[in-house]
């Protein structure tokens, strides 16, 4: 039987991943199918500062749009005028990067006159784990990327209760930080993820970390490293400094997943955004599968657990499905602001 097929465009922009993307759902669907995905990186903009510029990323923003848009037309065999859904991320981030891909999904809307969805970046991260697999709910959910770090609770597709945040740093920012303390490239986290198997991770001790409830923080091993570094000076061994990090990282991590999956008796787990990549992680999370915790863990392939315009196009389904539409007049916001009767996700 032939379907009456929805074709989503998605665009995001919010900080350093330039990317478009087209999905495509039958009505009736839970999710939409990923058709095409174009992700231009700017690593070479910015690793040279060792950070990201805001003023250089939206430039390289501007550049790259347009010709990602076209790959993604091209791959789909389809024409602008047949999409029928126009979406982007609009908070949170950074202004002018928002503002271009944002800019891009409003005229596409006024011009074709089709619907606009103003979607949350970390929405998209937690719709991410939909593009490839269906856990079980309830669902317990953790954010780790560069700039976020929190756990959610799902009862369904639709409705995920924050449990906890991180109080400073993000876990990816520790990443990334703690890799400029030992001298390694911008962006961090993968280059500690390779370090750190040649190391032994319990050659330098951290503090253990004390929040209340199911917050985070990450900035304390950081300023830990920073100590390690000057105290050992010549005698620092990198390899044994980047995987003792980690494991820090990663055990704090690890604490308060495991207190939230008793506390709230879950048996899946999803795990998305950049640091979702790191090895060791994941290895973890198979332990406590192995140990019986948990059912399964779920994590996005690589290509989606950093910046994509995929996870915005899932999110922008699930909004149309709720009817959550935007009008033209949508604003980007840097941080988080309700702009719904859906308050939960921040
Ligand atoms: O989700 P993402 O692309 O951007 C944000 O929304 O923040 O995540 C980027 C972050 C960076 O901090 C990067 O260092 C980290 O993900 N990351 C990793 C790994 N791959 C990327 N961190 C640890 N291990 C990795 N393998
Ligand atoms: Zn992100």
């Amino acid at each position: 039987m032939l379907c009456k097929e929805i074709n989503i465009l998605a665009f995001e922009s919010s900080c350093d991943d330039t990317s478009v993307a087209l999905l495509r759902a039958c009505e009736g669907d839970e999710f939409p199918k990923l058709i095409s995905l174009s992700v231009q990186s700017q690593q070479e903009v910015h690793e040279k500062y060792g950070g990201v510029v805001p003023d250089l990323a939206s430039r390289a923003h501007l550049r790259n749009l347009l010709p990602c848009l076209k790959k993604v037309l091209d791959e789909s065999k389809i024409n602008l005028s047949d999409v029928d859904l126009m979406a982007s991320t609009h908070q949170p981030g950074l202004i002018g990067c928002l503002l271009i891909g944002h800019s891009a999904a409003k005229a596409l809307s006024f011009l074709y006159d089709k619907p606009l969805l103003s979607c949350h970046h970390i929405e998209g991260h937690l719709m991410s784990v939909f593009l490839e697999h269906r856990p079980a709910y309830p669902l317990l959910a953790a954010v780790v990327s560069g700039g976020h770090t929190s756990l959610y609770l799902a009862k369904n597709h639709d409705d995920f209760e924050k449990l906890g945040v991180t109080l400073d740093d993000a876990i990816g920012e520790a990443f990334d930080k703690g890799a400029k303390v030992l001298g390694l490239p911008f962006p961090g986290g993968p280059e500690i993820d390779r370090l750190a198997k040649e190391g032994n991770p319990t050659r330098y001790k951290f503090g253990k970390v004390q929040t209340k409830n199911l917050d985070f923080s990450f900035s304390g091993h950081k300023s830990e490293l920073v100590r390690l570094v000057q105290r050992e000076g010549e005698n620092l061994h990198h390899a044994d400094a980047a995987a003792s990090y980690q494991k820090a990282l990663i055990d704090h991590l690890m604490d308060k997943i495991e207190i939230a999956i008793k506390s709230h008796s879950v048996r899946d787990l999803a795990i998305v955004g950049g640091v979702a990549r790191n090895s060791e992680l994941r290895l973890r999370l198979e332990e406590l599968k192995n140990k019986n915790s948990i059912s399964q863990w779920y994590a996005p392939s690589a290509q989606f657990c950093t910046d994509n315009a995929a996870m915005i196009g899932v999110l922008a389904y699930r909004k149309y499905l709720r009817k959550e539409f935007s009008n033209l007049s949508e604003d980007v916001h840097s941080t988080f602001r309700p702009n719904s009767k859906k308050k939960k996700i921040a």
